[in-house]
């Protein structure tokens, strides 16, 4: 126990690096990430006080006043001035960290300035990004770019979902029938991993999501990239591919430039873009694919992808189109 405490301590304090993983949420990113990590080192920091203090009075009083042969333990009952110092301090203490806390409760709610707004739809179980102001729709992999604020609004389409990028911003519900809104920043370029929060369903633990950070430049040629319509596909291959997947996807699916129109499901149209698919759970890469269109409910349970009985060859074609979706 002790030495879980020494390690909390080293931890909370900064003197140790708890970096275990691409969502640790720890060792943060960005002004808003770094905010609350802030108040949270402030807090831990009274915490380990307080504990030593009353620990060390508790060991104190087992030993000076511990029954002794021939001596009854210590007892007295109700003290005022004692009862009022320990209801005091306590009181102050909380009062004390409501100041900073709710000032960036405060702070962080408001929308900051010169932001890039990406609405966020929760669906199950894969998330929706919009990009309102550039006319760009798609899936699971935000592209942002760097030292620039990203204003969210989320909605939520079915259940109760909630958006976590741990390194860069706390939690927050995305709740169907209200919009809430957070924000946060990236201060360098790289990929940040978040996921749901909130069980959901099935495959909650399959609804993840990344944060692909990107010089402004580099974020820019994105953009305009993920404006272009789909072009048709010129292989034979991926022609039959087409002619399957507007007759089978069409239903739930939109590639922008052909009739595919639907938004229930991912929008497709820049979908080889993406390194992930499927709430960013598999590798974008053709074994993967043809696994998940084979039997979508076999790997990811829960999920409204159905399975269309697709012969291999067909399954080959739709993937030959979809990779040309670049
Ligand atoms: Cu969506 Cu958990």
């Amino acid at each position: 126990m002790l030495g879980t405490l020494v390690l909390f301590v080293l931890i909370g304090t900064g003197c140790v690096t708890s970096d275990v993983g691409p969502q640790d949420y720890m060792t943060v990113e960005g002004p808003v990430a770094r905010r609350a990590d802030s108040l949270w080192n402030v807090t831990f920091a009274i915490a380990v006080i307080v504990f030593v203090i009353v620990q060390g009075l508790l060991v104190y009083a087992i030993v000076k006043f511990r029954h002794r042969p021939g001596r009854q333990a210590a007892q007295f009952h109700g003290n005022t001035k004692v009862e009022v110092v320990l209801t005091l301090i306590p009181a102050l203490i909380l009062a004390g960290l409501a100041i900073p806390t709710v000032k960036a409760i405060a702070d962080l709610s408001e929308k900051p300035e010169g932001a890039l707004n990406v609405t966020v739809t929760a669906k199950q179980f894969w998330w929706q990004y919009e990009y309102t102001d550039h006319g760009v729709m798609t899936a699971n992999e935000m592209h942002v770019p760097t030292g620039q604020p990203v204003f969210l609004t989320l909605e939520g389409a079915d259940v109760i979902h909630s958006f976590w990028i741990p390194k860069l911003t706390g939690t927050q519900d995305v709740i169907p029938g209200r919009t809430n809104h957070m924000h946060f920043q990236a201060d360098e370029p790289g990929e940040y991993y978040g996921q749901c929060k909130e069980y959901c369903g099935l495959s909650h633990a399959n609804m993840r999501l990344r944060v692909i950070a990107h010089p402004p430049a580099e974020f820019e040629r994105w953009v305009a990239e993920q404006q272009e319509e789909a072009e048709d596909p010129t292989d034979p291959l991926a022609q039959e591919g087409q002619e399957i997947f507007m007759q089978t996807c069409t239903n739930c699916h939109a590639i922008a430039g052909t009739d595919a129109k639907a938004t229930t499901a991912p929008d497709l149209t820049h979908f080889a873009s993406r390194s992930t698919f499927a709430g960013a759970m598999f590798d974008n890469n053709t074994e993967n694919l043809r696994t998940w269109i084979r039997d979508p409910l076999a790997v990811k349970p829960g999920s409204l992808m159905p399975d269309y009985g697709l012969s291999e060859d067909q399954i080959d074609a739709v993937v030959a189109y979809l990779q040309t979706l670049r």
